[in-house]
């Protein structure tokens, strides 16, 4: 059954000098019992779907349903399963305990006192943290506070659930416990847990489906596997001096769909990531750099990942992208 439904969602923001179209007739449906990842850089849109669906935002076209129910004319059968948390927002009470806080928001849903201490003792032992539950919440470490919201979003049985950048200044171990439990939601639960992220590995790694999206555009959907499989462009790394760099837009490049330039300036080495048309291009390129005077350390033909995917779309990488658009 898919429990997020969105049909040609469009978003404008007008402000008295600019008007961006955050999202762009977006279509997209996620099914109970899923991890659905919505992938992009800075400013691509995914913060805006995200508080659509939660109603914390009116779309200005098209339609979106959540188990079932529109998002604007349903809003508050809406807000009733569903979960929300986002990695921007400091929630919670500072001088009460983690405990207590989450009671508090499990006593927004109406949870009796039974439920919600069950529930709060399961959440706490799934993210390990149950020797945190009875400090006061300005005591806590942020990974465990991070946890903890976590955790609130969890705490009526929603769903479906919406994390915003779940992860993001998490240190490693929060972090990976905090991908297990999506992963145990979706699949024990058969909960929809939906996800907003610009972090490529988190979108691999536990993602059954992911959405790349740009510029308010879902560029693809599919599983990472297929999205990587159906780039049938070589991926090709350049190791060069520093003299590489002076190429600062790759698709200059004969050959070139689309790159990224790093520099490494510890090593005096550059790193030119490109996807090429076809293999044959390869040499043409070593000719190019050799005429330039750029030194070649090194180069081999890599395994897709998704942000090539993302690249051989727009031409750049979410870094260059996000340098480019206004945020
Ligand atoms: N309240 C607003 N007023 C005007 N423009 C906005 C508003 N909210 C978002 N935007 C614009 O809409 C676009 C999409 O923004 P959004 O926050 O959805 O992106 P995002 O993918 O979540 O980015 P990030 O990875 O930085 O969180 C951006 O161009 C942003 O500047
Ligand atoms: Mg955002």
């Amino acid at each position: 059954m898919a429990n997020v439904v969105v049909e040609n969602l469009t978003r404008v923001f007008e402000t008295k000098s600019r008007k961006v179209l955050a999202l762009d007739k977006v279509s997209l449906e996620v099914r109970s019992g899923e991890v659905f990842g919505l992938l992009g850089p800075n400013g691509a849109g995914k913060t805006t779907l995200i508080r659509i669906l939660t109603t914390l935002l009116l779309p200005t076209s098209g339609r979106a349903l959540v188990g079932g129910y529109d998002v604007v004319k349903e809003a508050k059968k809406v807000r009733g399963i569903i979960g929300f948390s986002s990695s921007s927002e400091r929630v919670g009470f500072d001088f009460v305990t983690a405990r207590r806080n989450l009671w508090f928001f499990s006593q927004l849903y109406g949870l009796s006192t039974s439920i919600a201490n069950r529930r709060i003792e399961e959440l706490a032992a799934l993210l390990e943290f149950q020797d945190q539950l009875d400090r006061k919440l300005y005591t806590l470490t942020t990974g465990y506070r991070q946890r903890l919201n976590i955790a609130r979003a969890l705490i009526n049985d929603p769903l479906v659930v919406f994390f915003d950048e779940p992860t993001n200044g998490m240190d490693v171990f929060s972090a990976k416990k905090v991908r297990e439990l999506f992963v145990k939601e979706a699949k024990i639960n058969s909960r929809t847990m939906f996800l907003a992220t610009h972090n490529m590995f988190e979108a691999e790694e536990i993602c059954d489906r992911v959405a790349i999206i740009d510029k308010g555009r879902i560029l693809a959907i599919d599983t990472p596997e297929n999205l990587k499989s159906s780039l049938s462009k070589p991926v090709v790394l350049f190791e060069t001096d520093v003299a590489g760099a002076q190429i600062d837009d790759p698709t200059q490049l004969e050959g070139v769909v689309g790159g990224t330039i790093r520099v490494d300036d510890e090593n005096e080495t550059a790193k030119i990531r490109v996807i090429l048309r076809d293999e044959i291009f390869l040499e043409k390129i070593l000719d190019i750099l050799e005429k330039r005077r750029v030194r070649v350390y090194n180069y081999q033909i890599l395994e897709p990942t998704l942000e090539d995917v993302f690249i051989s779309q727009v031409g750049a990488g979410f870094a260059e992208r996000e340098r480019s658009v206004e945020v």
